[in-house]
């Protein structure tokens, strides 16, 4: 059984797309140990409560510094039992130590097919105001380990969506989570539970 812990940090609809497919059986030997979201009136946490999930907001606010609000979350990571830690729509910037701690083992989606429109600042709605502005006729999502960089860590599933005339970056945004992001996470840890992933090289492998 691979044991999840979520981050969290808005809406959420990840996080959902998670809960439903381990219910419809798209995601099969995975249980969800705990949520864990850096904001306290994140509506996933509400998500979390409502499918029984054990939820706990651990903010910055709350801590002296940042080191202090790392230790904290490596704490409560490492006292989940986690085996993969799934950052969905997770706006917390992950310390080297904790990712060198779970190596491989945090995935992250990315509204966007990366290496197009992601980096510092390439986060949320301005991931898809960026593809408008560029005019690109293609968008999508990926799901993708984290490393000590930003959204460039080894790619594990991408999902192609079509940018439409008339788009505004929130209907860009909804098509891309409901085409794309819904789908390819958790497709990809189901992959990962089922021992199909294997990082070569910085590449990932889908072992058939
Ligand atoms: C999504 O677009 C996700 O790609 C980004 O944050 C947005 C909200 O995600 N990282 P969620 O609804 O909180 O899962």
């Amino acid at each position: 059984m691979l044991k999840l812990a979520v981050m969290v940090s808005g809406g959420g609809t990840n996080l959902q797309a998670i809960i439903d497919a381990i219910e419809d059986g798209r995601i099969q030997n995975v249980c969800i140990e705990t949520v864990i979201s850096n904001n306290k009136n994140a509506f996933a946490l509400k998500r979390a409560e409502k499918a029984g999930i054990p939820a706990k907001c651990i903010s910055p606010k709350d801590y002296e510094d940042r080191d202090a609000f790392h230790d904290a979350l490596l704490r409560v990571l490492e006292e989940s039992g986690a085996d993969l830690v799934v950052l969905a729509g997770c706006m917390v910037v992950i310390p080297e130590k904790i990712v060198r701690r779970y190596e491989n083992r945090i995935i992250n989606i990315h509204p966007s097919l990366i290496p197009s429109f992601c980096g510092k600042d390439q986060y949320g709605l301005k991931v898809h105001e960026s593809v408008l502005a560029r005019g690109v006729k293609v968008t999508g999502a990926t799901v993708h380990f984290v490393d000590s960089g930003t959204d460039t860590g080894p790619i594990i599933l991408q999902k192609a969506v079509e940018v439409r005339q008339g788009d505004t970056p929130e209907l860009l945004q909804r098509r891309v989570m409901e085409e794309a992001e819904w789908v390819i996470m958790p497709r990809a840890i189901h992959l990962i539970a089922s021992g199909k992933i294997q990082v070569t090289d910085g590449k990932v492998i889908e072992i058939q």
